[in-house]
């Protein structure tokens, strides 16, 4: 069952591979679920290990700065259209809501909302680190929204987003939307069993902090991974609450590949 979190999204691999010869500092062939991906890396731009994982923004001649942590890549500057897919821009109104953002580290979500005019938007990331990183040099993806914790409309919570979110409930606090914006296997600071019972947490907290209106969104993964598809639709088929969920996709740049992306409704 784990086996099918397996993050299919690139996984830097060490240079015994015998398919690039020439590494400098770095093997930027990532592997991803049954296949090798060769990224144009040229530079380490930051490298830093947090309390939580190992935190690099690297250099793509073609993608711009590229997010990785703990050797599986993130966000890069050319992906515009994994934000936009995730929010489902266009075809949601923000304006005036009250949203949460799990995760988000990079930025790029709370940027793009923020253009929407929501009323507020909290945003629950553990790691400070990688906030500091994109801030610096992720900037075209997320602007100046990771300067300061808090702007007129958003404040960024620096924390596990289980806990937070499980304060939330205690408090009866209801949003109209939260995203599901953490790594694909995220991170946990107390014990909750295997990685598909704490995306299981994170869901059923989620849902107990929506209106009855409101919808949890995220990221699936790869179209080239059905199992995992299916394995996390299973999951949502047996959440506290009964839910329907629709699906988008998109293919986005620095994956090499088309991905699912989740929009879930309380019925
Ligand atoms: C960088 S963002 C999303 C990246 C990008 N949108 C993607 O999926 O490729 C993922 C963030 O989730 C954060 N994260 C992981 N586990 C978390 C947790 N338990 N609470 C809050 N944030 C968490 C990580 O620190 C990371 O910054």
């Amino acid at each position: 069952m784990f086996e099918h979190l397996r993050r299919l999204r690139s996984k830097l691999i060490k240079p015994h591979t015998p398919f690039k010869i020439d590494f400098e500092m770095y093997n930027f062939i990532f592997e991803a679920y049954e296949r090798l991906l060769e990224y144009d890396i040229d530079k380490l731009v930051f490298e830093a290990r947090s309390p939580y994982q190992k935190v690099q923004i690297v250099h793509s001649k073609s993608l711009g700065n590229l997010l990785v942590l703990d050797e599986l890549q993130n966000m890069s500057e050319a992906d515009l259209i994994y934000t936009e897919t995730l929010m489902q821009r266009g075809k949601e109104n923000y304006a005036g809501k009250e949203i949460v953002i799990l995760g988000g580290g990079d930025g790029g979500l709370l940027w793009e909302l923020l253009k929407e005019k929501p009323k507020f938007i909290t945003m629950l990331e553990i790691d400070d680190i990688v906030m500091k990183a994109c801030s610096q040099h992720m900037r075209t993806i997320c602007g100046d929204c990771l300067d300061k914790r808090k702007g007129d409309n958003y404040e960024i919570i620096v924390g596990d987003c289980v806990k937070a979110l499980a304060h939330m409930i205690e408090e009866g606090r209801q949003f109209d939307y939260v995203f599901g914006d953490l790594t694909d296997i995220p991170i946990s600071t107390t014990p909750h069993g295997d990685a598909w019972d704490f995306i299981r947490l994170i869901l059923n907290s989620s849902m107990k902090v929506l209106k009855p209106t409101g919808k949890y969104m995220t990221h699936g993964n790869g179209a080239s991974c059905p199992e995992s598809l299916k394995m996390y639709e299973e999951v949502l088929s047996q959440l506290c609450v009964p839910v329907t969920f629709t699906k988008d996709r998109a293919f986005v740049p620095s994956f090499f590949e088309d991905w699912i992306f989740y929009q879930v409704s309380p019925k």
